[in-house]
């Protein structure tokens, strides 16, 4: 299949390009590069000895997304590209929602134009908020906190709507926890623009020797060691789950929402723990005041996607941060090095 690829060039997109080239596809990526890297793709054809288009343009240009799509026989649309800082939504929440909102719209409408109705979005586990239980299910209330998990409420609510309007699409929403890792390669790999607000791309700039010591935000949450609880997932099993939500899609009809993680919960401390005896590096650290919009615990449950989408993630805590200290130690500086 011709799988359009919007924001390619960044961290899981670039690992879902490189897997969707794997396993036979076509790709056609659509980056603005406002956060993501052209290096990127061309280490992606680098490993996989495949070519594939690239166009450098802005999902928010109607006219070049029309291009895209008269040029190209696009079979179904992975759509990646948004803006995800939390922090920086918080402060400019009018370009989130134009950037976030106003862009899936375009291409919905472009989509829809060329008749094209097969879709996965990435949504986050952001849309559920402070959550009330753990794990958390797809059913569970809702509400998100800031304006960047608005956003993806936002957009999935679209998605129905368009569902609604017409039986004919097939959507998956998949709410992705939180990715870590690298490809085992060392050649793609998270590659933050700025002091990273992230805990795994911290611990590595602070491995490599970018950055004197992590600080730990929290040390009283209602969890077994007082730190913040959370689900890693490796970012090559994420992408492999799309794979398996693209034959979800092309398969049949609906909409549905998948939670992607691993369903184990880790602290703070267990990851620098965990990452200090596979890599070998010490993480120094302080203990510091929690960091607001911070929650205690959240981890998925994720038989859903293990039932519907039949899809497991496959790597441990080691996987991920073995992976991750080797794209840090072999591109100290990321793509620019
Ligand atoms: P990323 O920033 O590395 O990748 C997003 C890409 O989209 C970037 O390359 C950027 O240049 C591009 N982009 C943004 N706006 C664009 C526009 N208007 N036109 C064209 N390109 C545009 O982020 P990521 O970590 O790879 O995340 C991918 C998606 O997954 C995002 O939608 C994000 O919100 C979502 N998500 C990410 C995480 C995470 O922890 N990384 C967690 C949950 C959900
Ligand atoms: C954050 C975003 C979330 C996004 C996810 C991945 C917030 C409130 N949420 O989630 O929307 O999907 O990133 O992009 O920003 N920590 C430290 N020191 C650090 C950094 C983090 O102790 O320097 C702790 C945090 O308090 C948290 C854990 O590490 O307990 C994970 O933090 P982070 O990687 O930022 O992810 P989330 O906060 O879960």
């Amino acid at each position: 299949m011709n799988i359009l690829v919007t924001g390619g060039a960044g961290y899981i997109g670039s690992h879902t390009c490189l897997e969707l080239l794997n396993v036979g596809h076509e790709i056609v990526v659509i980056d603005n590069l406002s956060n993501g890297n052209f290096e990127a793709l061309k280490r992606i054809s680098e490993l996989t000895k495949k070519d594939f288009r690239f166009y450098q343009e802005d999902l928010l240009d109607k006219t070049t997304l029309e291009k895209i799509f008269s040029e190209n026989n696009i079979d179904a649309v992975i759509h990646f590209a948004g803006l995800k800082s939390v922090d920086e939504s918080i402060k400019i929440p009018l370009h989130y929602y134009h950037n976030n909102i106003t862009g899936t719209l375009v291409l919905c409408q472009t989509m829809k134009k060329y008749d094209v109705k097969k879709m996965i979005f990435s949504s986050s586990a952001n849309v559920y908020g402070v959550p009330k239980n753990v794990p958390i299910t797809e059913d569970s209330p809702l509400a998100p906190i800031n304006p960047y998990g608005r956003t993806k409420l936002i957009i999935e609510e679209i998605l129905r709507d368009l569902y609604v309007s017409d039986n004919s699409w097939g959507i998956v929403l998949l709410r992705y926890f939180n990715p870590i890792g690298a490809h085992e390669s060392g050649r793609i790999g998270e590659d933050p623009s700025d002091i990273p607000n992230n805990l795994m791309p911290y611990i590595t700039q602070v491995a490599v020797g970018k950055r004197d010591k992590l600080k730990v935000f929290g040390k009283d949450y209602n969890t077994h060691d007082g730190t913040g609880v959370r689900d890693y997932i490796h970012v090559v099993d994420l992408a492999k789950g799309h794979l398996k939500a693209l034959e979800m899609v092309t398969s049949t009809t609906g909409i549905d929402a998948f939670n992607l993680g691993t369903g184990i919960g880790y602290s703070v401390l267990d990851l620098i723990k965990n990452y200090e005896n596979t890599t070998s590096q010490k993480i120094p650290y302080t203990l510091t005041h929690r960091r607001p919009g911070d929650i205690d615990k959240c981890y998925a449950d994720v038989n859903k996607a293990n039932k519907k989408l039949g899809w497991k993630a496959t790597k441990n805590l080691e996987d991920m941060c073995k992976d991750s200290w080797r794209w840090q130690k072999n591109n100290p500086n990321g793509y620019e090095g």
